[in-house]
C-alpha cells in the first residue's frame, strides 16, 4: 500500500487542464456500443473505473480502438452485444456495475457482474428491484442486494418507477433497460440528479422526455453513432478549486471544465461560503455546458448545506468538508445520507480524518457539523480505499502546520491518475 507525505505550500498558481468527466466517459462507451455505426470519443478519461467499462464491452464483442487520443467504438446496434465468456469485473466502479446491470437486463443472454472488495459491499437492490419489476431475472448475495449479481435478461416491460433516492446510477440503469422495454419507461426522483444520460440519449437519437425531476424513455428506438468530446470533470476540478481557495496568495485557472447545472452544486456552495470563483467563456460541447474556472484564495465562512443542492454536489463533499474545516464558523451538512454508501462511508471517513488534524466534527445519520479551525494540524490519515477521500486530504495537507501522510493512495487512479503530478505543478514544488 502506497502512501504520500505532503508538506505545506505558500500558494497554488497557474493554469491547468483537468482530465475528462468520468460519468460522461462511461456513458459514451455504453451508448456507443449499442448504437449503429462508429462513435468517436475525444477527451475520454483513462481512469481505472472507465477502463473497467471499456473492458466489459470488449468482453461482449464490441471493438474499441484507442490511438491514445481518440476512441473509436464500433457499435453493434441495440441487439448486437454477445454473451461474455467470463464474469464481468467492474473493479471499484459503481457506475459500471449499476448502469451495466440495466443494460444487461435487456439482453437475451446470461451475465455475471462483480467488483472489488469495496464495490461488493455497496447496495445493488436500488437497481435490482426495478429491473426485476421490468421482467429481468437477477440473483445476488444478500437476497439480491450485493454483487456478484447473476443477470438473465430478455424482453422487458416498461414501468413507471419512483426512486426513493436521487441517484443518476439508478435513473440511468432504468433508462438503459427502458431502451429494451415495450413502451415508455419513466423514472422520478426526489430531486434531479446529474442528467448526462438524458443529454447523451438525446444526442444518440433516443426518444427521451424530461420533466422537473424525472425522465421518460421510449423502448425499441435504434441509436445512431456520434462524435463526442468529453469535457473536464468538475468532480476532479473541485479538489483544485478548494486548494486555490484555502491556500493564501493563490490564483488558478482551470480550463475546459464541464459545468452542467446538475453538477455545479459545489460551485454554488463554495461561492456561498465566500469563495472567489468565476466561470469564464461558457460554451456548449457535445450537448454539455463547459467553461474555464478562475479561482482566487478567499476567506471562507461556514454555511448550512441541505436539500436539492446535495445531489448536485454529491461527489464533492470530501472536498467541501476540507473547505469547511478551513472556514470561519460552523458548516452543517444534512440530507446527505447517500454519502454513507459511496466508495466508503464518506461521513465517517472525513470525520475521522479531520479529527486527526484537530478539527471538531460531529457526525449525524445524514450529514455532519464541522467547526472551522484557524490552522489544520499535521498527522497521518487514511484514504479508506476511496479516491476522493485521498485527494481531499491531500488538498488539506497544502495548508496544514506540518506535513500530512495520506495512506493507501493507489485508489486515486480510479478517477484521476494524474492528480499528484498536477498538484505538484500548481503548488510549485
Ligand atoms: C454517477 C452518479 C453518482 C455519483 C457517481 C457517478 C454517475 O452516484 O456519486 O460518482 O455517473 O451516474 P449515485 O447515482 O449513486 O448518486
Amino acid at each position: 500500500m502506497n502512501s504520500i507525505t505532503i508538506t505545506p505550500v505558500s500558494s497554488v498558481k497557474g493554469e491547468i487542464h483537468i482530465p475528462g468527466d468520468k460519468s460522461i466517459s462511461h456513458r459514451s462507451i455504453m451508448l456507443g456500443a449499442i448504437a449503429n455505426g462508429i462513435t468517436t470519443v475525444k477527451g475520454f478519461l483513462r481512469g481505472e473505473d472507465n477502463l473497467s467499462t471499456m473492458k466489459a464491452f470488449r468482453s461482449m464483442g464490441v471493438r474499441i480502438d484507442d490511438d491514445g487520443e481518440t476512441l473509436a467504438i464500433h457499435g453493434k446496434g441495440l441487439h448486437g452485444l454477445t454473451e461474455s465468456s467470463d464474469v464481468i469485473d467492474c473493479g471499484n466502479s459503481g457506475t459500471t456495475i449499476r448502469l451495466l446491470s440495466g443494460l444487461l437486463a435487456g439482453q437475451s443472454f446470461f451475465s455475471v457482474v462483480t467488483g472489488d472488495q469495496y464495490l461488493r459491499k455497496r447496495p445493488m437492490k436500488r437497481v435490482v428491484e426495478p429491473l426485476v419489476r421490468m421482467g429481468a431475472r437477477i440473483m445476488g448475495r444478500n437476497v439480491g442486494n450485493l454483487a456478484p449479481l447473476a443477470i438473465s435478461g430478455g424482453a422487458l416491460n416498461a414501468i413507471g418507477f419512483e426512486s426513493p433516492v436521487s441517484s443518476a446510477q439508478v435513473k440511468s440503469a432504468i433508462m438503459l433497460a427502458g431502451l429494451y422495454a415495450d413502451g415508455e419507461t419513466s423514472v422520478r426522483e426526489p430531486s434531479l440528479s446529474r442528467d448526462h444520460s438524458e443529454r447523451m440519449f438525446r444526442l444518440f437519437g433516443a426518444t427521451v422526455e424530461t420533466f422537473s425531476s424525472g425522465v421518460t424513455v421510449r423502448g425499441g428506438v435504434e441509436l445512431q453513432a456520434q462524435d463526442i468530446t468529453v469535457p473536464g470533470d468538475i468532480s476532479s476540478a473541485a479538489f483544485f478549486i478548494v486548494a486555490a481557495l484555502i491556500t493564501p496568495a493563490s490564483e488558478l485557472l482551470i480550463r475546459n471544465v464541464g459545468v452542467n447545472p446538475t453538477r455545479t452544486g459545489v460551485i454554488d456552495i463554495l461561492i456561498s461560503m465566500g469563495g472567489s470563483i468565476e466561470l469564464l467563456d461558457q460554451r456548449q460541447v457535445s450537448g454539455e455546458p463547459v467553461a474555464d474556472i478562475l479561482v482566487r484564495s478567499s476567506q471562507l465562512k461556514g454555511i448550512e448545506i441541505s436539500g436539492a443542492v446535495v445531489p448536485r454536489a454529491i461527489d464533492e463533499f470530501p472536498a467541501i468538508c476540507v473547505a469547511a474545516a478551513c472556514a470561519e464558523g460552523i458548516t452543517t451538512i444534512r440530507d446527505a445520507r447517500e454519502l454513507r454508501v459511496k466508495e466508503t462511508d464518506r461521513i465517517t471517513a472525513m470525520a475521522n480524518n479531520l479529527h486527526r488534524l484537530g478539527v471538531m466534527v460531529e457526525e449525524c445519520e445524514d450529514g455532519m457539523t464541522i467547526t472551522g479551525v484557524e490552522q489544520l494540524g499535521g498527522g497521518e490519515v487514511e484514504s479508506c480505499g476511496d479516491h476522493r477521500i485521498a485527494m481531499s486530504m491531500s488538498v488539506a495537507a497544502l495548508i496544514a502546520t506540518e506535513s500530512i501522510t495520506i495512506n493507501d493512495i493507489e485508489c486515486v487512479a480510479t478517477s484521476f491518475p494524474t492528480f499528484y503530478p498536477l498538484l505538484e505543478q500548481v503548488s510549485g514544488r
